[in-house]
């Protein structure tokens, strides 16, 4: 008789780090080919599923599936967003898990930590679009936010525009930008770190690359501290004032349909009649797959604004999963022995 055991890997923030998963060239990599695969058909990604529990915070809990073909893993992520916890609560804002199943059988394969995952996607993602819309030798890097995000973001672009000699950050708090110097300067010791004293101008103007990763809702960067040549990624909510996008040659989202339904700087743009499916020079994957030019000249602007592709998420904790199996790294969990029936003392733990 087949074994009626079900198992699964479970991994930890730590068995994941252990593994060597944080790894912002794999999921790059990862990234690149799964976009690929989608724009081929060859991933299942229907509606994610949203409740949020207080219109004002914006607290919520999203259900985000997809199915990757080729590799016969269907996931889910469940992702936690509380924005008020750095303040109330000194800890992080996003917190993720992740549930893969292989598609044979349908029985889970790993239920591992998602929030590392999901925050090397957002950056892998941005270190995309930055390799198809900055200048090759870029030098210069502001940020406005200094958080999880704008931390994993510079990794992802020093990975694309290793050229990268200066970082300036701006934040709230001086205190802020200091703890992102001190936890990022020793891993980038080519890189010059200046922070702002909390003038979004100090870290934006004349910089090549420019980010937003902020928590804010308002127009902090200002379109003419914008140069010329320069590329712009934008990652939280409204962050930027119109005339940012107005001035820029190229704007690439990684999927303008989904922006439309949302509520950052385009997405407002689009609902007040001031962006067009027109205005909007292509998703991500089709620069990845070559079928839309990327930057063109040194002088363009270039906006790219990214709302999260669950599926590569789900790409990038498959292949997360994968090194820490040949690492032999995890713990091996049952579901169960066997199935309920089959238990020899089930008539005795049945109650009715
Ligand atoms: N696009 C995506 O796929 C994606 C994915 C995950 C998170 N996000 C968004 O990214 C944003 C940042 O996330 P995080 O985890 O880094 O948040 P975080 O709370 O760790 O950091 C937020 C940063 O914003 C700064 N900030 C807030 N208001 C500011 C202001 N007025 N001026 C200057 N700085 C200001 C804070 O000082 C802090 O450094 C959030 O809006 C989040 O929802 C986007």
């Amino acid at each position: 008789m087949a074994s009626h055991r079900v198992g699964f890997t479970y991994l930890s923030q730590e068995n994941l780090l252990e593994a060597g998963c944080f790894d912002l060239r794999m999921a790059i990599e990862v990234a690149e080919k799964t976009m690929i695969d989608f724009e081929e058909h060859r991933i299942l990604f229907p509606e994610k599923i949203v409740q949020i529990f207080d219109p004002v915070t914006q607290n919520r809990i999203n259900c985000l599936p997809a199915t990757l073909l080729d590799e016969k893993i269907c996931g889910a992520k469940w992702v936690s967003v509380f924005p008020r916890n750095p303040k109330l609560h000194d800890v992080q804002n996003l917190s993720a898990i992740f549930v893969l199943s292989e598609i044979e059988k349908g029985f889970p394969v790993a239920v591992m930590e998602g929030t590392l995952a999901s925050n090397i996607r957002v950056a892998a993602i941005g270190g995309i679009a930055a390799k198809h819309l900055s200048r090759k030798n870029s030098q210069s890097i502001g940020f406005i936010g200094a958080g999880e995000q704008a931390k994993m973001h510079l990794l992802a672009m020093k990975v694309v525009r290793p050229s990268l000699k200066e970082c300036r950050v701006a934040a709230k708090t001086v205190e802020e930008e200091q703890q992102f110097i001190d936890e990022l300067s020793p891993l980038l010791s080519d890189m010059t770190f200046i922070g702002a004293k909390t003038v979004a101008r100090n870290a934006m103007e004349g910089a090549d690359i420019l980010v937003t990763a902020t928590s804010a809702q308002a127009p902090l960067l200002k379109a003419e501290w914008m140069k010329p040549g320069a590329f712009y990624s934008h990652i939280g909510g409204w962050e930027d004032e119109y005339a940012v996008a107005q001035q820029c040659d190229k704007i690439v989202c990684d999927d303008w349909d989904t922006v439309t339904h949302r509520t950052q700087t385009l997405s407002r743009m689009y609902k007040e009649g001031l962006l067009s499916h027109g205005d909007i020079h292509a998703d991500l994957h089709e620069l990845v797959s070559g079928h839309k030019p990327g930057r063109e000249s040194d002088d363009e602007r270039t906006y790219f604004n990214a709302v999260g592709l669950a599926y590569v998420d789900i790409a990038i904790a498959l292949a997360m999963f994968k090194r820490a199996e040949s690492a032999n790294i995890g713990l091996e969990l049952d579901l169960q022995e066997t199935m309920v029936f089959e238990h020899k003392d089930i008539i005795s733990r049945i109650r009715m």
